[in-house]
Protein backbone atom coordinates (compact mmCIF):
# COMPACT_ATOMS: atom_id res chain seq x y z
CA UNK A 1 0.00 0.00 0.00
CA UNK A 2 1.17 3.29 -1.00
CA UNK A 3 1.80 5.96 2.48
CA UNK A 4 0.00 8.87 2.26
CA UNK A 5 2.60 10.96 0.59
CA UNK A 6 3.00 8.03 -2.31
CA UNK A 7 -0.34 9.05 -2.84
CA UNK A 8 -0.38 12.80 -2.78
CA UNK A 9 2.46 12.62 -4.88
CA UNK A 10 0.70 10.52 -7.51
CA UNK A 11 -2.34 12.70 -7.56
CA UNK A 12 0.00 15.24 -8.01
CA UNK A 13 1.30 13.72 -10.95
CA UNK A 14 -1.42 13.32 -12.67
CA UNK A 15 -1.62 15.48 -15.96
CA UNK A 16 -4.81 17.56 -16.20
CA UNK A 17 -5.95 17.18 -20.04
CA UNK A 18 -6.97 20.67 -20.95
CA UNK A 19 -3.90 22.46 -19.44
CA UNK A 20 -0.97 19.73 -19.84
CA UNK A 21 -0.30 20.83 -16.28
CA UNK A 22 0.03 18.94 -13.70
CA UNK A 23 -2.86 18.56 -10.65
CA UNK A 24 0.12 19.76 -8.18
CA UNK A 25 0.86 22.84 -10.20
CA UNK A 26 -2.19 23.79 -10.75
CA UNK A 27 -2.96 22.98 -6.93
CA UNK A 28 -6.40 21.01 -8.00
CA UNK A 29 -5.21 18.47 -5.14
CA UNK A 30 -6.97 19.83 -1.94
CA UNK A 31 -5.89 16.76 0.28
CA UNK A 32 -5.59 13.36 0.15
CA UNK A 33 -6.35 10.49 3.64
CA UNK A 34 -5.65 7.04 3.35
CA UNK A 35 -6.39 4.76 6.52
CA UNK A 36 -5.00 0.90 5.66
CA UNK A 37 -7.13 -0.56 2.17
CA UNK A 38 -9.44 3.04 2.37
CA UNK A 39 -8.43 6.02 0.05
CA UNK A 40 -9.59 9.32 -0.46
CA UNK A 41 -8.74 12.02 -2.25
CA UNK A 42 -10.49 15.43 -2.69
CA UNK A 43 -9.97 17.46 -5.81
CA UNK A 44 -10.35 20.81 -5.72
CA UNK A 45 -11.61 22.65 -9.65
CA UNK A 46 -10.94 26.35 -10.32
CA UNK A 47 -14.84 26.54 -11.36
CA UNK A 48 -17.76 25.00 -11.27
CA UNK A 49 -17.86 25.06 -15.38
CA UNK A 50 -14.78 23.38 -15.48
CA UNK A 51 -15.45 20.94 -18.43
CA UNK A 52 -15.63 17.13 -17.70
CA UNK A 53 -14.93 16.77 -14.22
CA UNK A 54 -16.12 12.96 -14.16
CA UNK A 55 -13.49 12.56 -16.88
CA UNK A 56 -10.61 13.95 -14.71
CA UNK A 57 -11.99 11.53 -11.71
CA UNK A 58 -11.60 8.91 -13.85
CA UNK A 59 -8.13 9.77 -14.99
CA UNK A 60 -7.33 10.16 -11.21
CA UNK A 61 -8.68 6.76 -10.22
CA UNK A 62 -6.88 5.11 -12.87
CA UNK A 63 -3.46 5.74 -11.95
CA UNK A 64 -4.27 5.21 -8.73
CA UNK A 65 -5.41 1.73 -9.60
CA UNK A 66 -2.81 0.88 -11.98
CA UNK A 67 -0.21 1.92 -8.63
CA UNK A 68 -2.37 0.50 -6.00
CA UNK A 69 -4.57 -1.52 -7.10
CA UNK A 70 -5.73 -3.10 -4.18
CA UNK A 71 -6.63 0.47 -2.83
CA UNK A 72 -10.29 1.20 -2.17
CA UNK A 73 -10.72 4.98 -3.45
CA UNK A 74 -13.42 7.33 -3.15
CA UNK A 75 -12.35 10.42 -4.87
CA UNK A 76 -14.51 13.90 -4.35
CA UNK A 77 -14.77 16.43 -6.82
CA UNK A 78 -15.18 20.01 -5.80
CA UNK A 79 -14.48 23.55 -6.93
CA UNK A 80 -14.30 27.41 -5.55
CA UNK A 81 -13.55 30.14 -8.19
CA UNK A 82 -10.06 31.31 -8.25
CA UNK A 83 -9.35 34.61 -9.74
CA UNK A 84 -6.91 37.70 -9.96
CA UNK A 85 -9.22 39.75 -7.84
CA UNK A 86 -8.84 42.82 -9.26
CA UNK A 87 -11.44 44.14 -8.39
CA UNK A 88 -10.49 44.59 -5.04
CA UNK A 89 -8.80 48.10 -5.24
CA UNK A 90 -11.75 50.16 -5.45
CA UNK A 91 -13.78 47.63 -2.78
CA UNK A 92 -14.65 45.17 -5.00
CA UNK A 93 -15.37 41.25 -3.45
CA UNK A 94 -15.46 39.84 -7.13
CA UNK A 95 -12.50 37.56 -8.32
CA UNK A 96 -13.08 37.97 -11.99
CA UNK A 97 -14.52 40.73 -14.20
CA UNK A 98 -15.35 39.72 -17.68
CA UNK A 99 -15.72 42.63 -20.40
CA UNK A 100 -18.03 40.99 -23.40
CA UNK A 101 -17.84 43.78 -26.17
CA UNK A 102 -17.16 43.93 -30.16
CA UNK A 103 -16.03 46.43 -32.39
CA UNK A 104 -19.89 46.17 -34.27
CA UNK A 105 -23.24 47.07 -33.14
CA UNK A 106 -26.13 44.03 -33.43
CA UNK A 107 -23.77 41.02 -33.41
CA UNK A 108 -25.24 39.86 -30.10
CA UNK A 109 -23.31 41.40 -27.43
CA UNK A 110 -26.02 41.68 -24.71
CA UNK A 111 -27.27 38.23 -25.86
CA UNK A 112 -23.72 36.47 -25.21
CA UNK A 113 -22.96 38.46 -22.27
CA UNK A 114 -26.54 37.51 -20.60
CA UNK A 115 -26.51 34.11 -21.67
CA UNK A 116 -22.97 33.65 -20.51
CA UNK A 117 -23.93 34.98 -16.91
CA UNK A 118 -26.63 32.62 -16.41
CA UNK A 119 -25.10 29.45 -18.18
CA UNK A 120 -22.05 30.37 -15.49
CA UNK A 121 -25.15 30.76 -12.67
CA UNK A 122 -26.28 27.58 -13.62
CA UNK A 123 -23.34 25.33 -12.89
CA UNK A 124 -23.81 26.77 -9.69
CA UNK A 125 -21.00 30.00 -10.02
CA UNK A 126 -22.21 33.21 -8.12
CA UNK A 127 -22.87 35.79 -11.10
CA UNK A 128 -23.35 39.73 -11.33
CA UNK A 129 -24.25 40.89 -15.03
CA UNK A 130 -23.54 44.65 -15.72
CA UNK A 131 -25.35 46.92 -18.22
CA UNK A 132 -22.46 49.36 -19.14
CA UNK A 133 -24.48 50.27 -22.53
CA UNK A 134 -26.07 53.26 -20.77
CA UNK A 135 -27.58 54.99 -24.18
CA UNK A 136 -29.33 51.51 -25.24
CA UNK A 137 -29.58 49.02 -21.80
CA UNK A 138 -30.89 46.23 -23.17
CA UNK A 139 -30.36 43.45 -19.97
CA UNK A 140 -33.55 44.08 -18.05
CA UNK A 141 -35.34 43.24 -21.00
CA UNK A 142 -33.79 40.19 -21.51
CA UNK A 143 -33.60 38.86 -18.03
CA UNK A 144 -37.46 40.04 -17.67
CA UNK A 145 -36.33 42.35 -14.63
CA UNK A 146 -37.67 45.36 -13.86
CA UNK A 147 -37.80 47.56 -10.37
CA UNK A 148 -35.33 50.58 -9.57
CA UNK A 149 -32.77 49.73 -6.64
CA UNK A 150 -32.94 50.15 -3.66
CA UNK A 151 -30.35 53.10 -2.68
CA UNK A 152 -29.05 54.05 0.81
CA UNK A 153 -26.48 56.14 2.27
CA UNK A 154 -23.70 54.45 4.17
CA UNK A 155 -20.27 55.49 6.15
CA UNK A 156 -17.78 53.59 6.08
CA UNK A 157 -14.53 52.38 8.39
CA UNK A 158 -12.90 56.60 7.44
CA UNK A 159 -16.30 57.93 7.69
CA UNK A 160 -16.74 58.76 4.56
CA UNK A 161 -20.47 59.08 3.31
CA UNK A 162 -21.48 57.17 0.12
CA UNK A 163 -24.35 55.68 -1.59
CA UNK A 164 -25.00 51.95 -1.69
CA UNK A 165 -27.37 49.99 -4.67
CA UNK A 166 -28.80 46.81 -4.23
CA UNK A 167 -28.57 45.09 -7.48
CA UNK A 168 -32.11 43.42 -8.79
CA UNK A 169 -32.21 39.73 -8.71
CA UNK A 170 -32.79 38.11 -11.91
CA UNK A 171 -33.29 34.09 -10.80
CA UNK A 172 -30.23 34.73 -8.90
CA UNK A 173 -28.16 36.64 -11.23
CA UNK A 174 -27.41 40.43 -9.81
CA UNK A 175 -27.91 43.02 -12.31
CA UNK A 176 -27.19 46.66 -12.40
CA UNK A 177 -28.22 48.85 -15.64
CA UNK A 178 -29.37 52.22 -16.29
CA UNK A 179 -32.47 50.73 -17.68
CA UNK A 180 -33.71 50.86 -13.84
CA UNK A 181 -32.88 54.52 -13.60
CA UNK A 182 -34.97 55.96 -17.09
CA UNK A 183 -38.10 55.02 -17.94
CA UNK A 184 -39.31 53.78 -20.72
CA UNK A 185 -39.02 55.61 -24.14
CA UNK A 186 -37.02 57.69 -22.42
CA UNK A 187 -33.75 58.21 -23.67
CA UNK A 188 -29.99 59.38 -21.71
CA UNK A 189 -27.54 62.43 -23.28
CA UNK A 190 -24.76 62.28 -21.51
CA UNK A 191 -21.20 63.41 -22.58
CA UNK A 192 -18.02 61.52 -21.75
CA UNK A 193 -17.26 62.66 -18.51
CA UNK A 194 -20.16 61.86 -16.81
CA UNK A 195 -20.27 58.14 -18.74
CA UNK A 196 -17.14 57.78 -16.90
CA UNK A 197 -18.90 58.57 -13.53
CA UNK A 198 -22.18 56.62 -13.87
CA UNK A 199 -20.04 53.65 -14.85
CA UNK A 200 -17.77 54.00 -11.83
CA UNK A 201 -20.62 54.45 -10.07
CA UNK A 202 -22.84 51.10 -11.13
CA UNK A 203 -19.25 49.47 -10.32
CA UNK A 204 -18.20 50.60 -7.15
CA UNK A 205 -21.32 51.92 -5.36
CA UNK A 206 -23.51 48.73 -6.07
CA UNK A 207 -23.38 45.99 -3.47
CA UNK A 208 -22.56 43.08 -5.52
CA UNK A 209 -21.88 41.26 -2.27
CA UNK A 210 -18.96 38.46 -3.11
CA UNK A 211 -19.66 37.12 -7.12
CA UNK A 212 -17.55 34.71 -8.74
CA UNK A 213 -17.35 36.44 -12.07
CA UNK A 214 -19.08 39.72 -13.00
CA UNK A 215 -19.73 39.92 -16.59
CA UNK A 216 -19.89 43.09 -18.38
CA UNK A 217 -22.05 44.20 -21.71
CA UNK A 218 -19.73 46.57 -23.83
CA UNK A 219 -22.00 49.13 -26.24
CA UNK A 220 -21.21 49.12 -29.15
CA UNK A 221 -18.00 50.80 -30.40
CA UNK A 222 -14.16 50.50 -29.12
CA UNK A 223 -13.84 53.80 -27.11
CA UNK A 224 -14.73 55.40 -23.67
CA UNK A 225 -16.38 52.31 -21.89
CA UNK A 226 -13.88 49.64 -22.00
CA UNK A 227 -11.04 52.09 -20.93
CA UNK A 228 -13.02 52.91 -18.28
CA UNK A 229 -13.60 49.53 -17.07
CA UNK A 230 -9.68 48.93 -17.63
CA UNK A 231 -8.65 51.35 -15.39
CA UNK A 232 -11.42 51.23 -12.87
CA UNK A 233 -11.30 47.43 -11.90
CA UNK A 234 -8.89 45.60 -13.78
CA UNK A 235 -10.35 43.02 -15.92
CA UNK A 236 -9.62 39.52 -16.23
CA UNK A 237 -10.38 39.98 -19.68
CA UNK A 238 -12.48 40.81 -22.39
CA UNK A 239 -14.26 38.56 -24.77
CA UNK A 240 -15.13 39.85 -28.35
CA UNK A 241 -18.11 38.81 -29.97
CA UNK A 242 -18.41 38.47 -33.76
CA UNK A 243 -20.58 37.84 -36.61
CA UNK A 244 -19.06 34.98 -39.32
CA UNK A 245 -18.99 38.19 -41.65
CA UNK A 246 -16.04 39.54 -42.68
CA UNK A 247 -17.08 43.16 -41.87
CA UNK A 248 -17.79 42.52 -38.46
CA UNK A 249 -14.35 40.59 -38.74
CA UNK A 250 -12.68 43.46 -39.46
CA UNK A 251 -14.40 45.32 -36.42
CA UNK A 252 -13.33 42.74 -33.96
CA UNK A 253 -9.76 42.81 -35.19
CA UNK A 254 -9.70 46.30 -34.26
CA UNK A 255 -11.58 46.02 -30.80
CA UNK A 256 -8.76 43.10 -30.05
CA UNK A 257 -6.42 45.87 -30.88
CA UNK A 258 -7.83 48.33 -28.43
CA UNK A 259 -7.63 45.55 -25.78
CA UNK A 260 -4.05 45.25 -26.22
CA UNK A 261 -3.24 49.27 -25.99
CA UNK A 262 -4.83 49.36 -22.28
CA UNK A 263 -2.96 45.68 -21.58
CA UNK A 264 -6.84 44.22 -20.99
CA UNK A 265 -6.35 39.96 -21.54
CA UNK A 266 -8.20 38.98 -24.53
CA UNK A 267 -10.11 35.60 -23.38
CA UNK A 268 -10.78 34.84 -26.84
CA UNK A 269 -13.80 35.03 -29.88
CA UNK A 270 -16.90 33.94 -30.13
CA UNK A 271 -18.47 33.48 -32.85
CA UNK A 272 -22.42 34.32 -32.90
CA UNK A 273 -25.26 33.81 -35.72
CA UNK A 274 -23.03 31.06 -37.33
CA UNK A 275 -25.07 29.27 -39.82
CA UNK A 276 -26.20 29.70 -43.94
CA UNK A 277 -26.99 33.01 -43.24
CA UNK A 278 -23.42 34.64 -42.39
CA UNK A 279 -21.69 31.31 -42.89
CA UNK A 280 -19.52 29.38 -40.36
CA UNK A 281 -16.02 28.93 -39.08
CA UNK A 282 -14.56 32.52 -40.36
CA UNK A 283 -14.08 33.82 -36.67
CA UNK A 284 -11.64 30.49 -35.79
CA UNK A 285 -10.03 30.83 -38.46
CA UNK A 286 -8.93 34.60 -38.15
CA UNK A 287 -8.65 34.16 -34.17
CA UNK A 288 -6.07 31.06 -35.45
CA UNK A 289 -4.35 33.45 -37.50
CA UNK A 290 -4.16 36.16 -34.70
CA UNK A 291 -3.41 33.20 -32.33
CA UNK A 292 -6.37 34.33 -29.73
CA UNK A 293 -8.18 31.50 -28.31
CA UNK A 294 -11.43 30.45 -29.92
CA UNK A 295 -14.33 30.32 -26.56
CA UNK A 296 -16.67 28.66 -29.64
CA UNK A 297 -19.91 29.18 -31.89
CA UNK A 298 -23.27 29.99 -30.84
CA UNK A 299 -25.89 29.00 -34.11
CA UNK A 300 -28.36 31.83 -35.74
CA UNK A 301 -31.86 30.05 -34.53
CA UNK A 302 -34.88 31.63 -34.38
CA UNK A 303 -35.09 29.84 -30.56
CA UNK A 304 -32.19 32.55 -29.49
CA UNK A 305 -34.06 35.56 -30.46
CA UNK A 306 -37.58 34.07 -29.15
CA UNK A 307 -35.74 33.51 -25.29
CA UNK A 308 -34.24 36.65 -25.53
CA UNK A 309 -37.52 38.54 -26.66
CA UNK A 310 -39.62 36.93 -23.93
CA UNK A 311 -36.94 38.01 -20.95
CA UNK A 312 -36.13 33.97 -20.77
CA UNK A 313 -32.39 33.79 -21.01
CA UNK A 314 -32.08 31.85 -17.90
CA UNK A 315 -34.80 29.39 -19.00
CA UNK A 316 -32.52 29.45 -22.25
CA UNK A 317 -29.95 28.02 -20.34
CA UNK A 318 -31.80 25.82 -18.36
CA UNK A 319 -34.79 23.77 -21.07
CA UNK A 320 -33.90 21.93 -23.80
CA UNK A 321 -33.49 23.82 -26.89
CA UNK A 322 -31.21 23.71 -30.14
CA UNK A 323 -28.37 26.84 -28.70
CA UNK A 324 -28.12 24.99 -24.81
CA UNK A 325 -25.33 22.99 -25.80
CA UNK A 326 -23.36 25.42 -27.86
CA UNK A 327 -24.24 27.92 -25.18
CA UNK A 328 -23.18 25.96 -21.94
CA UNK A 329 -19.75 24.81 -24.22
CA UNK A 330 -19.03 28.72 -24.87
CA UNK A 331 -19.48 29.31 -20.96
CA UNK A 332 -17.20 26.56 -19.90
CA UNK A 333 -14.35 27.86 -22.43
CA UNK A 334 -14.94 31.17 -21.03
CA UNK A 335 -14.44 29.64 -17.28
CA UNK A 336 -11.58 27.79 -18.37
CA UNK A 337 -9.87 30.39 -20.20
CA UNK A 338 -9.82 33.04 -17.19
CA UNK A 339 -7.90 30.11 -15.16
CA UNK A 340 -5.40 29.50 -17.68
CA UNK A 341 -4.59 33.60 -17.69
CA UNK A 342 -4.73 33.02 -14.45
CA UNK A 343 -1.90 30.91 -14.29
CA UNK A 344 0.17 32.74 -17.25
CA UNK A 345 0.41 35.58 -14.95
CA UNK A 346 -1.35 34.92 -11.38
CA UNK A 347 -0.22 38.71 -10.32
CA UNK A 348 -2.89 40.27 -12.92
CA UNK A 349 -1.73 42.71 -15.42
CA UNK A 350 -0.23 45.92 -15.24
CA UNK A 351 -2.93 48.45 -16.00
CA UNK A 352 -2.04 51.92 -17.49
CA UNK A 353 -3.95 54.31 -16.22
CA UNK A 354 -4.29 57.27 -18.92
N1 LIG B 1 -27.40 33.49 -32.13
C1 LIG B 1 -28.50 34.20 -32.35
N2 LIG B 1 -29.53 33.69 -33.05
C2 LIG B 1 -30.64 34.42 -33.29
N3 LIG B 1 -30.81 35.68 -32.89
C3 LIG B 1 -29.82 36.26 -32.20
C4 LIG B 1 -28.61 35.55 -31.88
N4 LIG B 1 -27.81 36.39 -31.17
C5 LIG B 1 -28.48 37.54 -31.02
N5 LIG B 1 -29.68 37.49 -31.65
C6 LIG B 1 -30.67 38.55 -31.78
O1 LIG B 1 -30.04 39.65 -32.46
C7 LIG B 1 -30.49 40.90 -31.96
C8 LIG B 1 -29.31 41.74 -31.49
O2 LIG B 1 -28.73 41.13 -30.37
P1 LIG B 1 -28.10 41.97 -29.18
O3 LIG B 1 -29.02 43.03 -28.71
O4 LIG B 1 -27.62 40.97 -28.18
O5 LIG B 1 -26.86 42.61 -29.94
P2 LIG B 1 -25.82 43.70 -29.41
O6 LIG B 1 -24.52 43.40 -30.08
O7 LIG B 1 -25.83 43.77 -27.94
O8 LIG B 1 -26.45 45.02 -30.00
P3 LIG B 1 -26.01 46.53 -29.63
O9 LIG B 1 -24.78 46.78 -30.42
O10 LIG B 1 -27.18 47.33 -30.10
O11 LIG B 1 -25.78 46.59 -28.16
C9 LIG B 1 -31.49 40.55 -30.86
O12 LIG B 1 -32.79 40.59 -31.39
C10 LIG B 1 -31.12 39.13 -30.46
O13 LIG B 1 -32.23 38.42 -29.95
MG1 LIG C 1 -26.15 45.40 -26.61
Amino acid sequence: MPTAEQLQLLVSNVVEPLTQRSLGELRMVRDTFINGNDARVRLELPTPAWPNPKGLEELVRQRIRFAAPDLDVRIEVHSTVRGKDTGGRIGLNVHNVIAVGSGKGGVGKSTVAAAIACGLHSFGCRVGLMDADVYGPSIPHMMHAEGRPAASEVTDSEGNRMMRMEPIDAGGVKLMSMGFFIDQGQSVVWRGPMLHKALTQFLKDTDWGELDYLIIDLPPGTGDVALTLAQQVGLAGAVVVCTPQQVALLDAIKAVDMYQKVSVPILGFIENMTGEIFGRGGVQKVAAEMKIPFLGEIPLKACIREYADRGQLMQMLQEDNPARDDLRAVCQNVAVQIFRELIRSPAGPVLEIL
